[in-house]
């Protein structure tokens, strides 16, 4: 079992984050919060120690947050060995740690994940940072938290489209890694689901792609498989009026992208269609734009360098492989078979 050495699961949060704060023993710690994990999630913690409250929400990932982050470490009187708690969504891990890892030139810091999405995905992996002049995660470290403390009760509060929207990275972790990971979360009831039996196989896959290409020079850019489309139409939908939460846009991308494959030859038709069909069951899949409509914010994505547009695509049902280059014709023909289907 590959499990990174920073992560601990738990099911008293109030008892690991005592245990944690024994061992790294700062000299004071704070929590950072938004309006919603401040009141679904702090309380689970049992913690008086202060809080940094932010508001919630992707458009809240900004330099100005953070800076905000900075004044009130610095107005505690944060010194070097004191300890940030990140209690939150990826929104939360990614800034928090950007905050901490910055600050000082870098203090420590414990995520909490809360949101499904960043229990199996943005709590791995060592990625933080902010979005910037509209350009998504476009100032950033790498930097690996000093703990991760995964624990399912939080999930219990999560509306239920997040739950939904953190599940599309659970099936793209099996397509690209495990087909035999697919065939269990591919039949999940995400109203019952017992995530304590699937979360850590999908941080386990994650892990594995992680720690064998850290920096992402290779390998690791398998874990962009439906990100690609997902991204541009994520962006999309921003700038109309129907948003799209990260996971619905990626499941889309899913569809998009296993056709792109089925197109190579790569893909079967039927696994193509099992990919479909699983996509349609948890997923509203709206009409998209035209592929032209959708070109700007495919051509600004960090992944695709000198004018080509690069993707991870599956050779099969749990493999993957990247760095392919795609024309817009195929992505044209993607797209109309997405409106055939959809
Ligand atoms: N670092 C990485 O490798 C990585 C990977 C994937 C995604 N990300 C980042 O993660 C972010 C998205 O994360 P997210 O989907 O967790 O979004 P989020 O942090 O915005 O959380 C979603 C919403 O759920 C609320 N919430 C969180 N926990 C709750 C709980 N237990 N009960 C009730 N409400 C709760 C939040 O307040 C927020 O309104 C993006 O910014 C993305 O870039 C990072
Ligand atoms: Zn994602």
């Amino acid at each position: 079992v590959v499990f990174p050495e920073y992560l601990h699961f738990s099911d008293n949060p109030a008892e690991t984050l005592q245990e944690l704060t024994q061992k790294f023993a700062p000299d004071q710690y704070a929590v950072l919060a938004d309006e919603h994990t401040m009141e679904f999630c702090l309380p689970l913690l049992k913690t008086d120690a202060p809080i940094i409250q932010i508001k919630s929400g992707e458009e809240e990932k900004t330099i100005d947050t953070c800076s905000h982050i900075w004044s009130e470490l610095t107005r505690l009187g944060f010194s070097r060995k004191s300890l940030l708690i990140n209690l939150g969504g990826g929104v939360i891990g990614d800034m928090g740690g950007f905050a901490a890892a910055t600050y000082k030139r870098g203090i420590r810091f414990i995520n909490f994940p809360t949101t499904l999405l960043s229990m199996v995905d943005a709590s791995i992996g060592g990625k933080l940072g902010i979005d910037f002049h509209g350009l998504k995660n476009h100032i950033g470290v790498f930097r690996e938290p000093d703990a991760v403390v995964v624990c399912s009760q939080f999930l219990k509060t999560l509306p239920e489209r997040q739950v939904k929207s953190g599940f599309a990275e659970i099936l793209k972790h099996g397509l690209i890694k495990s087909r035999s990971y697919w065939e269990v979360v591919k039949h999940i009831d995400l109203s019952t689901q017992k995530w304590d039996a699937v979360i850590p196989r999908s941080i386990e896959l994650k892990q594995e792609v992680v720690a064998a290409d850290p920096l992402e020079s290779g390998l690791r850019k398998i874990l962009n498989f439906g990100h690609t489309l997902g991204h541009a139409i994520e962006t999309h939908f921003l700038e109309t009026d129907g948003q799209l939460l990260h996971g619905e846009a990626i499941a889309i991308g899913m569809v998009l992208e296993a056709h792109l494959s089925f197109q190579r030859k790569w893909l079967k038709q039927e696994e193509l269609e099992e990919i479909t069909r699983v996509m349609r069951s948890y997923y509203d899949l709206p009409a998209l734009p035209s592929v032209e409509a959708l070109k700007e914010g495919l051509f600004q994505d960090k992944k695709n360098e000198d004018g080509k547009l690069k993707f991870a695509l599956l050779n099969t049902i749990g493999k993957c492989h990247y760095d392919v280059v795609v024309d817009l014709e195929e992505i044209r023909r993607a797209v109309v078979y997405y409106h055939e289907i959809r």
